[in-house]
Order: structure tokens, then sequence, then C-alpha cells
């Protein structure tokens, strides 16, 4: 950011402080929205402009610097936030301000404002819907990964999101040879660490560019990852007609980061406790993480559930964004199943004929309604038994229990974890051990 310092022109003074949010008093010409200004004296210090109450621009402290007192001389810098774009950032590690974190110099001068979406703005149409392979049977399945769509993992604290999203990017990378972003928001510091050595083992590294504003950034540069990468993606997708693959964890903490930055900036929340400033901001993320006549970006995001309540807003309002969600629950997880998945609240629009084929999605009919019986069949069992079971509810409750052995796999991005070798399935073998199971017709 040491350009910003230069071609300074005087616009006002501190006018109050509190908290991350400064109040200037503008008495020369008026600075943009997003503007960065700058403070007299401490060049290591940007306001970024949120929006004006008469002549005050009430401004975020990004750097959440305490060096600041009422009355400094404030500057315009004429520059907004931006990232650096391009071919020069593969391989290379970026916080929400574009600089690096891989202490490697930036070696471009192309960059990109993170708050103005890419001029393209012709959406892809109805266009050959493309299934790409994961080698996870329970996603291949149920919630296929189509490339232009979004798919969520959706689960409470330490259910096996990220690793999940790992495996989805060890997997998906390497049959696809495309180009990867990364964005890292409000985890641990720890697990972008392990992230960057296992791309960098795989040599998956040189085709992805990685953001990171994990749970010790301020809320403000947490809230300006989701953009950063989006802009790093954009950049690919409508100036290279590139497809890319985009992994968020967690997007969640990108709509509690707006939250906490509301509150600062004492905006009442409503909707459930949520400012729907919120909302506006979570789906203008989510619609430049979209697909144009140029290229296409698919999105693998984890979502954080609060206190495991898929009914909380800020869950919702995501998942309304996603074209399939595959819910982690915790007792799945707690009889050793992995990817934990619940394969009853595990959602998907794009199992279709069309899609998938027939033979898979009357295959998936069939498993849904296995599961769906076993659900029920569980009660009656835990009640009196299951000898008292009808002979055909009986084979359905033992299918359903094989069903749920078979969709658990190992990953290899968990070896290290349990010392077993990562497990890859074809989507046909997946299909053929259903139908094993289940036989091919009813
Ligand atoms: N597929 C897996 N194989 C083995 N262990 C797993 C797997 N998925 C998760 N775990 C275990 O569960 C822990 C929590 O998983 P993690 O993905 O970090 O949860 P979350 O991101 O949902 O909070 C991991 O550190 C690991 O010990
Ligand atoms: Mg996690």
């Amino acid at each position: 950011m040491k350009n910003v310092t230069k071609n300074l022109e005087k616009v006002g003074h501190i006018r109050s402080l509190r908290g991350l949010i400064v109040e200037v008093d503008i008495s020369g010409d008026r600075p943009e929205v997003k503007e960065l200004l700058v403070v007299d004296g401490h060049p290591e210090i940007f306001l970024e402009v949120n929006f004006f109450r008469a002549d005050t621009a009430v401004c975020i402290n990004l750097t959440n610097d305490s060096a600041l007192t009422c009355g400094q001389k404030i500057f315009r810098s004429h520059k907004k936030v931006s990232v650096p774009v391009g071919p020069a950032t593969l391989g290379r590690v970026f916080n929400a301000l574009g600089e690096p974190l891989d202490n490697a110099p930036i070696i471009t001068d192309n960059r990109r404002p993170i708050s103005e979406p890419s001029g393209t703005k012709s959406y892809r149409g109805v266009q050959k819907l493309e299934m790409l392979e994961t080698g996870l049977k329970v996603i291949d399945f149920l919630t296929p990964f189509v490339k232009g769509r979004k798919i969520g993992i959706v689960g409470g604290a330490g259910v096996g999101k990220t690793v999940l999203t790992m495996e989805m990017i060890h997997n998906v990378t390497r049959n696809e040879k495309s180009l990867s972003i990364y964005c890292g928001v409000g985890e641990r510091i720890r697990e972008g660490n392990e992230l960057y050595e296992t791309l960098k083992e795989t040599d998956v590294l040189k085709n992805t560019v990685m953001f990171f504003g994990q749970m010790d950034s301020t809320p403000a540069i947490r809230s300006m990852v989701g953009p950063a990468a989006a802009t790093a993606a954009e950049y690919f997708r409508d100036e290279e007609g590139r497809d890319i693959l985009f992994f968020v964890d967690n997007i969640y903490r990108h709509t509690q980061a707006l939250t906490e930055l509301s509150t600062n900036m004492g905006l009442i929340p409503s909707e459930g406790g949520y400012s729907p400033l919120v909302f506006a901001e979570l789906r203008r993320l989510e619609d430049r993480l979209s697909s144009t006549d140029k290229g296409t970006i698919t999105s693998v995001q984890a979502v954080y559930i609060p206190a495991d309540d898929l009914s909380d807003p800020a869950v919702q309002a995501i998942s309304q964004q996603l074209d399939s969600v595959l819910v982690l629950s915790r007792t799945v997880a707690e009889n050793g199943i992995r990817p934990a998945v619940d394969l009853l609240k595990t959602t998907s629009s794009l199992l279709t004929p069309q899609i998938v084929g027939e033979r898979h999605y009357r295959l998936a009919g069939r498993v849904q309604s296995i599961m769906q019986k076993y659900d029920s069949l569980k009660n009656i069992i835990a009640i009196v038994g299951e000898n008292e079971l009808s002979p055909a509810d009986r084979a359905d409750y033992q299918n359903a229990k094989k069903l749920i052995q078979f969709f658990s796999q190992d990953f290899a991005v968990a070896e290290h974890l349990n010392g077993k070798p990562g497990q890859y399935f074809t989507i046909e073998q997946t299909l053929s051990g259903i139908e094993e199971i289940i036989g091919k017709q009813t």
C-alpha cells in the first residue's frame, strides 16, 4: 500500500473515534465512497470511507491502529483497496488489502479495486451442464459437482467441513488442472499454513491464488477477503476466459464480520439479529461468484452453523445462494462415518435426469426413500426390536445401514491423521457399488 501516500490533498479532520469507526469532518473536496483516506503523520493507517452523514464521512479504520486522536488532519488518496490480479499472482498468498503474506515481493502493477465487480454482466444462460467428478462417493451421488455452480458444505464446529473442503481441492484440482482461488475467512491461522504446505507438495499451488483474513483480523479486513478473492476470480474469468474453482472456508464468517461491522456502525439489527446490510452484502458477493459468457466460477463454500442450528437466518440466506447443500452431522461423525453427511438433510437442485442421467437419477430417488424409511424405522426398532419388522422393511433397514457404511471413505488429506491412504471412486464405481447393495431395479 506504499503507493497510497502520493498526491495527498487535505480534506478535513477527525471529528470522533469509536472503535473501528472514525468520523471525519469534510471541509475540502468530498472523497468517494470506498476511497482510502490518509492520516497526517501516519502513512501506515488507512481509513476507508463507508458513507456520508451531511458533511461527515463515516470511515472504517482498516488497520485498527490506536494512534489516532480527534482533530488530526486527513488527506485524500484517490485510491481504493485493490488487489493484484493476473498470472503473476499464481502460487501467491495475499491478505484482503492485496499485500503478500508469503514473504515474496509483488511482481505486477496490475491491480483491481475490490469494491467494484467486473463490468461483464452477460451471465450464462442455458449451457451444457458439465459434471465434474470429485471421487467422493456421497458428493458425486447426492450433490453432483457441476461446472459453474455452487456447492455448500454445511455443519457445526468440528464436523469435518475444512477436511472435506481440502479433499475436494485435492481431488478436483488434480482432475481438472484448472485454476483455483482459495479464500480463507475468519478461520484458524494454522489451517491456512497447512493448506499452503499441502498445495505446495502436490504441485497444485502454482495454479492457485490464496487470500486470507483469518480470525485474528479486524471485522473490516475479514469482510474484505471475500470481495478481494472474487476480484481475482473475476479477472481470470472475464479477461482471460478461464474456468475457475473457488473455495471459501468459511462463508458464514463473512456474514459474521459484516454483522460485527454493522454493530460498530450502530446499525440496528432486524432479521433474527442480523442487519439487512449483511444480507445485501452477501448477495453482492455471491452474485460476483457466478459464470459469464467468458468463463465459469465453480464454488465450494464451507458454511459454519452457529449452535448446530440450520435455521439461523445467515445460514438460510447463504443456502438460498447454493445449488447443492451438503449437510454434515455431528451424530454421523460420532459414528465414525467420513464424510459425516446427513443423507436426508442433504439436497441438490442439480440431481436431475438431464444432468446426471436416468440411471443415476433413479438410483438417487431409491436411496433417498430407503434412507427416509430407515429414519422412521429406527424409532420403531428402538421400541419393538428389528425382528418385529416385515421382511421387506427389514431388508430396507439392512440396506440403509449398508449404504451409510458404503458412503464412508478414507481421505487423502487425512492420511496423516489416521494412517489410511485416501480412496478415490469414479462415478461409475459409485453407481455400481450402490446397485450391488440395493439391486439394479425395484
Ligand atoms: N475425513 C476425515 N478423516 C479423518 N478425520 C477427520 C475427517 N474429517 C474430519 N476429521 C477430524 O475431525 C476434525 C475436525 O474437522 P474439521 O474439518 O476441522 O471440522 P470443521 O471445519 O467442520 O470445524 C479434524 O481435525 C480431524 O481430526
Ligand atoms: Mg473448519
